[in-house]
């Protein structure tokens, strides 16, 4: 279902708000790029068709941040989180299917408990519903391409890929820290 943006203004809300959609923002920019990248590298047809189903809601999700949140008051760092989603897609996808389900499932299982903390948030600062309601609709989504990814993904990780996904994990952590800043 098509999620609606909920009517904000920018000027009106905290500068903790604006932080907070601004890492959104940039963390569906780099979803977008994670999905583009696993398309650009694999030639499996069911990863394929997996990263273009979540790629068609992350595309939507994005829109829904450009709508709410002004291009003036985004991350200047557009580029860094393109290349990063990217390689987050394609590097897993050059070595196989259990990579990238793998990461995947990381890096919605980190997407929704940081939507998770916004909607908190919001529910104890503020009164709008609407925005915590996009908010809340988007992170149901993660959770289904978590789950979806989860169920695809079989085996025990290895060493390497293990070290791999908390290097995702870190990462995810760090570039939310620099894109409400930033
Ligand atoms: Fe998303
Ligand atoms: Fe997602």
């Amino acid at each position: 279902m098509r999620i609606t943006a909920a009517p904000f203004q920018a000027d009106k809300s905290p500068s903790w708000l604006i932080a907070d959609l601004r890492s959104d923002h940039a963390g569906e920019l780099g979803a977008v790029m994670i999905y583009t990248g696993i398309l650009a590298v694999s030639r499996d047809g069911a990863v394929r068709e997996f990263a273009r189903e979540h790629l068609h809601t992350e595309q939507q999700h994005l829109e829904l941040m450009e709508s709410v949140l002004p291009s003036s008051l985004r991350s200047k760092a557009q580029l860094p989180w393109r290349a990063a989603g990217w390689l987050i897609g394609a590097l897993p996808a050059l070595i196989g299917e259990h990579w990238v389900y793998a990461t995947i499932e990381a890096v919605e299982t980190f997407v929704d408990e940081h939507y998770s903390e916004q909607i908190n948030r919001l529910k104890s600062e503020t009164s709008n519903d609407s925005l915590r309601g996009m908010l809340e609709a988007c992170r149901a989504d993660e959770i289904a391409h978590m789950h979806d990814a989860a169920a695809r993904r079989r085996g025990t990780p290895s060493l390497a890929l293990t070290l791999w996904l908390k290097t995702v994990r870190w990462g995810s952590k760090a570039a939310v820290v620099v894109a409400r800043t930033l």
